[in-house]
């Protein structure tokens, strides 16, 4: 299936949209606020990492808002710079509209709720009610741009003939992608498949339209979700770096981006992304916020390729295929790292020591690594300095 979306010309059903959102639903996390000057360093570093979309804001939130989006699409070159705004919210549209007028290439994204949840105690709307505004909505972005995004709001929990009403509205008043999103972070791989496949076979108008993805977090599914809304005929994928977001936050555009690449056989798929340039991303949001990552989180943490078991480090001296499923250098780390510690072994102690330019005969590397292991029993970590001071010793005494 190929057709011409307004954006990226002639799309075909192999390529999936990178649609970053760090920069809003990111950045509407407690504590991750940024400013004017941060959010401009990161949307250019996002468009340089590969990212088909940033969103840069919600322009009628505020003055800070709409002035940020305006210059992030005034200065990021190659990527779509998208505004959010509320289907029915009265200067909405209207300030997405003006915030993106000078990109190169804009999208304006309305949403609104169409679970009966939302409807009934958030919006206090009827179900027909929320069907005109998606149709005035999308009708009223159309006339400010060609490229239009409508969302679902609480998408994953809405009645699966409503939604098909809801999309077949957006589609028609002029939408040309259409956002799922799971908003609570509560389905799961199964229903997000579902949920794509029902659409792409019932709603008339959909082979015309990129369907997307934008699943929370909360049960920790944020990723599988995704890969699950792929399965089901999604193309673009809505994530943030390290995964940052409301409350559990978003499903982590590094991750994604990995799990694509590394299983193509599962997921034959291509992105724009330059992976050797995601850690850098990564350190950089770190930086801005103050919020570092965990240590274990997948390929931008601390220890997401460094081995301290002695079974493992031996492993990844003859083949680092063994315990490594992608190169530490395909996502922008130097190398892995082999950490000593109690559960180390031989061989990585010996490899250690000639890097840090010791050779020991065989004796001599004994009675050196016996001593490393008394350390490495009353020390959480040991470091280069420890073994220099522990070597230099076993050369001087003997
Ligand atoms: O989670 C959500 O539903 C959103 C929408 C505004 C797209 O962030
Ligand atoms: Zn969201």
């Amino acid at each position: 299936m190929t057709f011409e979306h307004p954006s990226f010309g002639r799309v075909s059903n192999d390529r999936v949209f990178i649609f970053d959102t760090t920069l809003r639903d990111g950045e509407q996390s407690p504590g991750f606020s940024m400013n004017l000057e941060e959010k401009l360093r990161m949307a250019e570093a996002l468009a340089d990492l590969g990212v088909d979309v940033i969103e840069a804001g919600f322009p009628v939130a505020s003055k800070g808002d709409f002035e940020s989006v305006a210059e992030i699409a005034r200065v990021a070159k190659g990527a779509v710079v998208c505004a959010l705004a509320r289907s029915g919210g009265k200067n909405d549209i209207q300030a997405a509209g003006e915030a993106i007028a000078h990109a190169e290439r804009g999208r304006i994204h309305n949403f609104i709720s169409t679970s009966p949840l939302h409807m009934k105690y958030k919006l206090r709307m009827e179900p027909e009610t929320v069907l005109e505004i998606i149709t005035a909505g999308n009708k009223a972005a159309r006339n400010l741009t060609a490229d239009v995004e409508w969302s679902a709001e609480d998408g994953s929990r809405t009645e699966p003939d409503f939604l098909c009403r809801c999309v077949e509205a957006a589609i028609k008043a002029g939408a040309t992608t259409i956002n799922i999103p799971d908003t609570v972070g509560y389905a799961t791989p199964e229903d997000m498949e579902k949920i794509f496949s029902m659409l792409k076979e019932r709603v008339p108008g959909a082979d015309q339209v990129i369907f997307s993805a934008h699943n929370h977090n909360d049960l920790g599914l944020g990723v599988a979700n995704t890969l699950a809304s792929l399965r089901g005929g999604a193309r673009q994928v809505e994530c943030t770096i390290n995964g940052i977001g409301e409350r559990a936050g978003n499903a982590a555009l590094e991750e994604i981006v990995m799990a694509i690449r590394t299983r193509h056989d599962q997921y034959p798929y291509t992105t724009g992304i330059e992976t050797t340039k995601l850690l850098k991303l990564s350190r950089m949001l770190s930086t801005i916020t103050s919020f570092d990552v965990q240590p274990n989180k997948a390929i931008v943490g601390r220890n997401a390729f460094a081995h301290e078991s002695g079974i493992h480090q031996d492993g990844v001296l003859k083949n680092a295929a063994t315990y490594e499923i992608m190169t530490p250098e395909s996502v922008g780390w130097s190398k892995s790292s082999l950490v000593l510690g109690k559960h180390s072994g031989r061989a990585a102690f010996r490899d250690k020591l000639a890097a840090l330019g010791y050779t020991l005969d065989d004796d001599k590397l004994n009675e050196a690594f016996q001593r490393f292991k008394d350390l490495a029993d009353r020390k959480k970590v040991v470091y280069d300095d420890d073994i220099v001071a522990l070597v230099d010793d076993e050369v001087r005494d003997h």
